[in-house]
């Protein structure tokens, strides 16, 4: 019969648990101090330490875009990114978007175009696409459909969120002038400006 190793008869090695690391972040053009474990990602850093959850988490492994901000103002998936390695970075979330009241011409561009159905990609969807109009690399539709390809909405709304980029990609937002066809309908206003701009609308909607 074999001996019981010396090994079985040791108590578990304790693996210590690694320091907090302090990380700052400018979010929306303010400072975060925040001390985290060195694991964390930018999206959970956004949305559980800082309460800013107009990003949303989606599948969580890179594969929907939902978490999409922008990084020096370039996009990044917040979900594949540590909240550390952004150390001193300028983070813009949906949230830093708008101005006051006035909403960022994509944002705008989204309700006209009825770019959104549930709302849960809309976020990421704007953000995404504000990313790729500074980049000045799309052209043409089909370009803005690819260099867009990286973020899924489940509800189809494609043809919609193309339209929207397109129009602010070419200066035409506003052109058409007069007030938005969902003027007047003030509670689906609302309901439609919150969801372009990342706020909690109800629960079960896309708001956390
Ligand atoms: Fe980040 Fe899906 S939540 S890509
Ligand atoms: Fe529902 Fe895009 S609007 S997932």
């Amino acid at each position: 019969m074999a001996q019981p190793s010396a090994v079985a008869g040791k108590k578990p090695e304790k693996v210590p648990t690694p320091a907090k690391t302090a990380v700052t972040l400018h979010v929306n053009g303010v400072a975060r101090k925040l001390d985290i474990a060195p694991w964390t990602t930018l999206l959970d850093a956004l949305r559980l330490y800082l309460d800013l959850t107009g990003t949303k988490k989606g599948c969580d492994h890179g594969q929907c875009g939902a978490c999409t901000v922008l990084v020096d103002g370039r996009r990044v998936y917040s979900c594949l990114t540590l909240a550390v390695m952004k150390d001193g970075a300028q983070v813009t979330t949906i949230e830093g978007l708008a101005q006051g009241e006035a909403l960022h011409p994509l944002q705008q561009a989204f309700i006209e175009h009825d770019a959104f159905q549930c709302g849960y990609c809309t976020p990421g969807q704007i953000c995404s696409g504000v990313g790729l109009i500074a980049e000045g690399k799309a052209r043409t539709t089909d370009e803005i459909r690819e260099l867009m390809s990286g973020n899924i909405c489940r509800c189809g709304a494609y043809p919609n969120i193309i339209a929207a980029i397109e129009e602010v990609m070419h200066g035409e937002a506003g052109a058409k002038g007069g007030p938005s066809r969902l003027a007047g309908h003030s509670a689906q206003d609302a309901r439609n400006r919150a969801f372009v701009a990342g706020r909690a609308v109800q629960d079960g909607e896309a708001g956390r």
